[in-house]
Parts: structure tokens; C-alpha cells; sequence
């Protein structure tokens, strides 16, 4: 792996460090219906590009999305710089045995075109027990095909179960539902983490779009010339949570990289207390 020192942009971009002492951007990139349509593919590779260029340098896919074609669109976008990025993926519950997440990650990395991914979550908790899906990522991480693994839509049971495991808890992140309609985790779940040392990442912190229809948001978006999306991933970024939003076009990468750069104050978040309780009781964790 080439060590060269950090481009100047990603000096501006404000960083999270995971417990493996690895620092990634706070705001990364998603792929979720990306690689669905090959008409679309260069407009998604160009925005994913684009997205680097700003510093968002880790994206997040899985092989579900696309039945794989995401991680085809991802291959093209970090072609020959695959040194910058912070590759995540996840392996889907029903090939999460011990075997088929090994030979789940080996499908992954091929259509990746790369031979490691940095992070690699289980989608959701499934059937098979989670002492096998442990040991599959640890035989993985022992040939350098992972160099962390992690889970995404667990609640506290869930953590709880799997940080008792021999080895589970060098887990190092839990990717869940967060964004200010779906604020649930802050009741148990991001305190546990946070006591855990386990880094949240935020997916769908603009809920899939639907936050742009909330013009509860314009008070806070208007002190800061500020669009919604802007405001609901300023307030993502807040939490001190990395925030995946998926963008293919230009302006809305452009627009959700200018989001790192808004500061909310103490009035900005106590307004959007008011509009977005926060839970007021424990909460089934929400899904997508
Ligand atoms: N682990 C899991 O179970 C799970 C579940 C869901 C999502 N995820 C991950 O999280 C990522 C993000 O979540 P998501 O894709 O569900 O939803 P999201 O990022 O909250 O929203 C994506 C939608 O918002 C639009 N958008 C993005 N930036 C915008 C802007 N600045 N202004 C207006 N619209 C904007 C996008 O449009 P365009 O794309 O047309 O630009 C797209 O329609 C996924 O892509 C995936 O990588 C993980």
C-alpha cells in the first residue's frame, strides 16, 4: 500500500477515529440503488468520483445493492485510487455461515477490483449463529481480505449477544437508521456505543429524500443560507455519527460535502428539538 501524506482537501474534512485508531471522513458516501441501471452508470461513477475529489473518501456499499452492481460502479470510481478510499461493504445475513462469508467477501472483492475491503459488516442479523459470522471475518481479516469488520442493524441485544462472543467486541462500527425523524438510538443504542467505543454510521440521515419535504426545517436552514438536506446532514454530523447520504448528481454531492462546513448552535439544535423530539422511551430500533 502506497503511504503518501493526505491530499490538502481531506485536511478540511472533519474526521471521525474508529476504536482500530483508523481516522475516516465523517461525511462518506452511500450506493444504495446504484448499479441498478447501466444507462445510469457513468453519472454514478462521476458523482462517486466527484464525492472523492471533495474528500468524502469512504463509501459504503453491500453486495445486495444492485445484486452487486453497486460494487461494479464502485470499482470504476476508485480505479487507480484505490489508496484514498475507506472501502465498506456488507455480507447479506443468509451467506453470513462461517464459509459463506468468506466466500461471500472473495465475490465482493472481485467485483470491488480490489483485494481488501477496509470494513466489512453483516447487513442484519439473520439465522446463522453470530459465533460463525465472527469466525469467517476473523479468517478473512487473518489473510488481509478485511482489515476491520463490523454489523449494521443491531440493537442493544444484539451488540450485547455479540460483544460476549470470543473476539466480538473488536467490532467497530453498527450502521443503523439515524436522522432527525428517526431519533430512536439515542435512547440506549448510541450511548451504548458510545460507552462501547463502537462507531455509529448514520444511514439515510436525509430519510431517502423524504426530509426535503419538511419545512420544519427552514428556521435553522435560513440562519445558515442552508438547504434542508444541508440542515438535516449538519445535524447528522452533529452527533458526532459518520453520516453515508447517497448522491448521483453533481449538485448533491457538492451540496452534501458544503454541509460539513455549517456549525449549529445551541439555538439551531434546541429548535430542532422542538420540531424533532427526541425518543422519550426505548423504541424498536428503526429499519429500512
Ligand atoms: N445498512 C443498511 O441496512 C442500510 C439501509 C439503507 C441505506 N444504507 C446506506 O446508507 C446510504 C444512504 O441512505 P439512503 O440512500 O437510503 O438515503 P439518503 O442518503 O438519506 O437519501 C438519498 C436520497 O436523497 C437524495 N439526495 C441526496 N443528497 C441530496 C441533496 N443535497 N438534496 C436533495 N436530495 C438529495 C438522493 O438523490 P440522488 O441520488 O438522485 O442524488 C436520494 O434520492 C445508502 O445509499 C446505503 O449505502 C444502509
Amino acid at each position: 500500500m502506497e503511504d503518501r501524506p493526505a491530499p490538502a482537501y481531506i485536511a478540511h474534512m472533519k474526521t471521525i477515529s474508529l476504536r482500530t485508531g483508523d481516522s475516516v471522513p465523517a461525511l462518506g458516501q452511500g450506493t444504495w440503488r446504484m448499479g441498478e441501471d447501466r444507462r445510469k452508470h457513468s453519472q454514478e461513477v462521476a458523482a462517486l468520483q466527484l464525492g472523492l475529489d471533495l474528500g468524502m473518501t469512504l463509501i459504503d456499499t453491500a453486495e445486495m445493492y444492485g445484486d452487486g452492481g453497486a460494487e461494479q460502479v464502485v470499482a470504476d470510481a476508485i480505479r487507480g485510487r484505490r489508496d484514498e478510499v475507506f472501502l465498506v461493504s456488507k455480507v447479506l445475513p443468509e451467506n453470513a455461515s462461517r464459509d459463506g462469508t468468506v466466500a461471500a467477501c472473495e465475490r465482493s472483492l472481485k467485483r470491488l477490483a480490489t483485494d481488501r475491503i477496509d470494513l466489512y459488516l453483516l447487513h442484519w442479523p439473520g439465522s446463522h449463529p453470530l459465533a460463525e459470522t465472527l469466525q469467517g471475518f476473523q479468517a478473512l481479516a487473518q489473510q488481509g481480505k478485511i482489515r476491520h469488520w463490523g454489523v449494521s442493524n443491531f440493537g442493544v441485544d444484539d451488540m450485547e449477544e455479540l460483544t460476549r462472543l470470543p473476539g466480538g467486541d473488536a467490532v467497530v462500527t453498527n450502521q443503523v437508521l439515524y436522522n432527525l425523524t428517526r431519533r430512536g438510538i439515542e435512547w440506549d443504542l448510541l450511548p451504548w456505543c458510545r460507552r462501547n467505543n463502537t462507531s455509529i454510521m448514520a444511514y439515510s440521515p436525509i430519510e431517502q429524500g423524504r426530509l426535503l419535504s419538511h419545512d420544519r426545517l427552514d428556521g435553522v436552514a435560513k440562519r445558515h443560507g442552508a438547504t434542508r438536506a444541508q440542515t438535516a446532514l449538519a445535524w447528522v454530523l452533529n452527533s458526532g455519527t459518520i453520516a453515508i447520504p447517497r448522491a448521483r448528481t453533481e449538485a448533491h454531492v457538492r451540496e452534501n460535502r458544503a454541509a460539513l462546513d455549517i456549525r449549529l448552535t445551541a439555538q439551531d439544535l434546541s429548535d430542532l428539538d422542538r420540531s424533532f423530539p427526541p425518543p422519550r422511551r426505548k423504541e424498536p430500533l428503526g429499519v429500512l
